[in-house]
């Protein structure tokens, strides 16, 4: 049994932030940002909408596409590092706003590689036999968390939602292969240190914005191109594929000088790599459903395509995952 990919979806706020208001705010600049990262403007949500919202807005574009009964749907992953609450789970107010009947649901923590660790969790549940609808939503409202007079951190994030239904395969197309990776040790480098059980909420831990994304860009930035490369051309060398074989690479954006390294060193053409930074900066989870949505409504990949996608974040987090597009 193969899991495939039967439709996506994508969610973005309406809201632009652009490197000229980010300006107005930080010392900061139009010219350094776009140089540094790519980035030149960013979305983010409006006053009360939460991860759950935009979650829910994938959700039903995924159930309208395939024309799928929402009580089919048997299981709800949501990666995301941005829950509206600790708890309940994000998934639980999305089963809740379409109103699925008949089905359970997650929440997963895997911040910017937190799509493919759910993405590779829906597939084994598909894999399994025991459920055939399964959705994969990766969201996160980063505006929620950021600083905004932080200069290294305020300018690289937006917030946004994309998705996945996983139906069993009726093809040999679906999710190859995957290979994933965590290593504690990075821990510190990107942190939100406060709200949790370590350090729970208090006077003292807002005082030392201990709720905002604290990062060692210069760290994150060394260990994001080297993770990405080294498990993109392995899992590319296990499959016996070479770069001239993807048709299409999705990589996670959070820099596209991370993007670019990782391109060249697995021999990808800048004209198959999907690069969306510009518009939408670094979504965390919800970066490579976009790009996945965003390639197919632009007819960029069709079935029979290989991809690959692959993501590097906090934890440190990071994988690579090869699909033969369609099912
Ligand atoms: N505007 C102007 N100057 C800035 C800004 C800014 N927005 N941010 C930082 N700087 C300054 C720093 O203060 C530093 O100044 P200093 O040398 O006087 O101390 C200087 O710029 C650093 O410059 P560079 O070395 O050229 O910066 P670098 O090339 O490391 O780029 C960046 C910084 C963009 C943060 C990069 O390290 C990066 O992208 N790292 C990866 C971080 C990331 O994407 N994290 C997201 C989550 S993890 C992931 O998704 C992979």
């Amino acid at each position: 049994m193969i899991a495939a990919i039967t439709a996506t979806a994508k969610y973005l706020p309406k809201r632009v932030l652009s490197n000229f208001d980010l300006e107005k705010i930080v010392d900061t600049s139009d010219a350094w940002i776009k140089s540094r990262t790519g980035i030149e403007t960013r979305r983010l949500v409006s006053e009360g909408q939460a991860s759950a919202d935009m979650a829910t807005k994938v959700a039903k574009i995924l159930l309208e596409r395939t024309k799928t009964d929402k009580d089919k749907i048997d299981l709800i992953i949501i990666a995301t590092v941005t829950p509206d609450t600790m708890f309940p789970s994000t998934a639980a107010r999305v089963q809740n706003m379409i109103d699925a009947q008949n089905c359970w649901g997650f929440d997963l923590s895997g911040a910017c590689t937190g799509f493919i660790y759910a993405l590779e969790t829906g597939a084994k549940f598909i894999e399994s036999g025991k459920y055939k609808k399964v959705m994969v939503i990766g969201v996160d409202t980063m505006s929620a968390i950021i600083d905004y007079t932080d200069r290294n951190t305020c300018v690289l994030f937006g917030d946004g939602a994309g998705g996945v239904l996983l139906e069993p395969s009726t093809t040999k197309n679906g999710i190859i292969d995957s290979m994933l990776k965590i290593d504690g040790s990075g821990g510190e480098s990107l942190i939100m240190p406060g709200g949790g059980s370590l350090h729970p909420a208090s006077a003292d831990t807002v005082n030392k914005k201990m709720h905002y994304v604290h990062q060692d860009g210069k760290t994150v930035f060394k260990f994001a191109v080297k993770g990405m490369a080294d498990i993109s051309s392995d899992i590319l060398k296990k499959n016996n594929y070479t770069g001239n074989d993807v048709k299409l690479f999705i990589p996670h954006q959070a820099n596209k000088r991370i993007i670019d390294a990782t391109a060249k060193r697995c021999g990808i053409s800048d004209d198959n790599v999907l690069i969306n930074i510009d518009k939408y900066g670094n979504t965390t989870a919800g970066t490579i459903p976009i790009g996945m949505d965003e390639a197919v409504s632009e007819g960029i990949i069709k079935d029979g395509d290989l991809v690959l996608i692959s993501s590097f974040g906090a934890g440190f987090t990071w994988g690579s995952m090869l699909i033969r597009w369609g099912n």
